[in-house]
């Protein structure tokens, strides 16, 4: 019986690693295009706090070799991606960037268990979010107008 678990754990965890090699690429493609970031310092923070989930410029940890956190990882980088990319960047994206910042919501809470570094202090916080609005936008949370979004240039 005890060994019929170990076989069984032992086959899920190759399996795993079969998944992984043929599901998961770690790549990070060209860098095309960039938004206009408002200063040095709003790119700075971006890329520490967000750079590895919305750019291609993403580090690799080498517990992201390692399922299920592969998994994970590899869903979170390319829904990121997916949602804007600011190495493949189309003006009008990332514009809730600041709102999604201010309201805790990004970076993803998961992420920040292991990156200490994507905690932006108190007093860096409203210089961040201000960075960010006069590089992507501003949402407007209080009166959406039909697109929902409202774009301060
Ligand atoms: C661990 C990966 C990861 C990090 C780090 C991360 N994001 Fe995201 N982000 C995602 C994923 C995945 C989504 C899409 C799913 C979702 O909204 O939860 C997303 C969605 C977004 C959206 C769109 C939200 C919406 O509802 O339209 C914005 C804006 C955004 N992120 C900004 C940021 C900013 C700004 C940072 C840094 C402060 C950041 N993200 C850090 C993974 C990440």
């Amino acid at each position: 019986m005890s060994k019929k678990i170990i076989y069984i754990v032992i086959s899920i965890i190759i399996l795993m690693f079969i998944l992984q090699i043929s599901i998961i690429k770690q790549d990070n493609p060209q860098i095309i295009n960039e938004p206009a970031w408002d200063s040095q310092e709003t790119k700075q923070n971006f890329m520490r706090a967000c750079g590895d989930c919305h750019s291609n410029e993403t580090k690799w940890p080498w517990y992201s070799n390692i399922p299920p956190f592969s998994f994970l990882i590899f869903y979170d980088v390319v829904k990121g991606r997916d949602e804007f990319n600011v190495s493949e960047y189309h003006h009008g994206d990332g514009k809730k960037s600041a709102h999604e910042f201010d309201e805790g919501k990004m970076p993803l809470w998961i992420y920040t268990i292991m990156h200490n570094e994507a905690n932006i202090n108190t007093e860096d916080r409203e210089k961040f979010i201000y960075g960010l609005e006069q590089t992507f936008g501003k949402y407007n949370k209080i009166k959406p107008s039909k697109n929902e979004y409202n774009f301060e240039e």
